[in-house]
């Protein structure tokens, strides 16, 4: 059985984007796979954040996990500083990586960008801890978006000069996944890009249905179509996108014939958008707010993913070590 792993920055709510990029996959994967999930505080860090916020995100992700239906005993479902091994890791590799091939990649070219007062070594050295995360329980598959391509490459660098320093077979080379052709991107409501959290144009799975609809009222459109069968306008081609995702196939070929016979009115379409986004948000907005209440079942689930994920990375570790030359107490 293949092992897959991902993990999300606790930044305190997801948006749809996340919904349908990255967590209803892990949702399907966890029926086929050796599944690790996790909340990824310590890469919080980077861009420090306050006490009361981490422990406040990370009990909100935690919470959206279990809404959007990760299973936490198929799966194993964790936070990150529950699980010293992976710090261990993280500095032995931090020994192989060159400062070099960590300043080539674009995210800390971004960063050093955006927060130009704060060039912390924990930014350079993410991707170290990223590798070590997924190398931990030697994971074969990382279900990530496009932007993290340039980490994978670096974790697979990482187990490579490992494996050949130590001259043993610890580490397989993990290879980032996704569902076939149909890797998803959820655009923004704004006419351009994609949803995200810093494009500030998120429609997140804990809103209620009135801000849901105040935002969607509020998408970017045109002047209509003007002519039958013309191509829609990238703003025009977002609403539909989201559409696709949320409503019924027969919504969506209903408001394109009506676009496509120039007699669609963006009003309608935007208002049953929102009902549709509605429908599809309210049952995790329901469970997350019966759960995010329940502190025993956040504790419970911490609990039963920090002992699983121990299992599996201490007995990676053992053999890390073993491998290095460090010597058994
Ligand atoms: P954001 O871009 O809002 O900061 P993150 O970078 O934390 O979100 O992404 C968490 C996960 O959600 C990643 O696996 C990423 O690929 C996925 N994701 C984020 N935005 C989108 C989107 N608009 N469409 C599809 N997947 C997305
Ligand atoms: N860097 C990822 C992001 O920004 C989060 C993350 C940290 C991650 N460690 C990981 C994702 C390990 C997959 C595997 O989205």
């Amino acid at each position: 059985m293949s092992i897959v792993l991902s993990g999300i920055r606790p930044t305190g709510n997801l948006h749809l984007g996340n919904y349908f990029g990255a967590l209803l996959n892990f949702v399907k994967l966890q029926e086929r796979d050796s599944c690790f999930f996790f909340i990824a505080d310590y890469h919080s860090l980077t861009t420090h954040t306050t006490p009361e916020n981490l422990t406040n995100n990370v009990r909100r992700i935690m919470a959206l996990y279990l809404a959007a239906g990760i299973h936490p005993e198929k799966s194993t479902l964790y936070i990150q500083s529950d699980v010293p091994e992976i710090c261990e890791l993280y500095l032995l590799f931090n020994m192989l990586a060159y400062v070099g091939e960590l300043e080539r990649t674009t995210t800390f070219k971004d960063k050093i960008r955006l927060q130009p007062g704060n060039i912390n070594a924990g930014l350079l050295t993410y991707p170290v801890l990223m590798a070590s995360d997924i190398l931990i329980h030697r994971s074969h598959y990382v279900p990530v978006g496009k932007d993290q391509e340039q980490h994978l490459e670096l974790a697979r660098v990482y187990a490579r000069r490992f494996n050949n320093t130590y001259r043993c077979e610890i580490f397989p080379e993990p290879e980032a996944f996704n569902f076939g052709a149909n890797l998803v991107k959820v655009p923004g409501l704004d006419g351009t890009g994609k949803m995200g959290k810093s494009e500030g144009n998120g429609i997140y799975l804990t809103d209620t249905p009135d801000e849901i609809r105040k935002k969607v009222m509020k998408a970017v459109t045109d002047a209509g179509p003007t002519a039958p069968d013309q191509p829609p306008a990238e703003p025009i081609r977002n609403l539909f996108a989201i559409m696709e995702l949320v409503s019924p196939p027969e919504t969506l070929a209903c408001f394109k014939e009506q676009y496509a016979q120039c007699t669609i009115r963006y009003g309608d379409l935007k208002k049953q958008l929102a009902e549709d986004i509605n429908a599809c948000v309210a049952p995790v907005r329901e469970r997350f707010n019966d759960i995010i209440r329940n502190e025993a079942l956040l504790k419970k689930t911490a609990a039963t993913g920090r002992e699983k994920a121990r299992a599996s990375a201490s007995a990676t570790l053992k053999e890390v070590r073993k491998a290095v030359g460090i010597s058994e107490k």
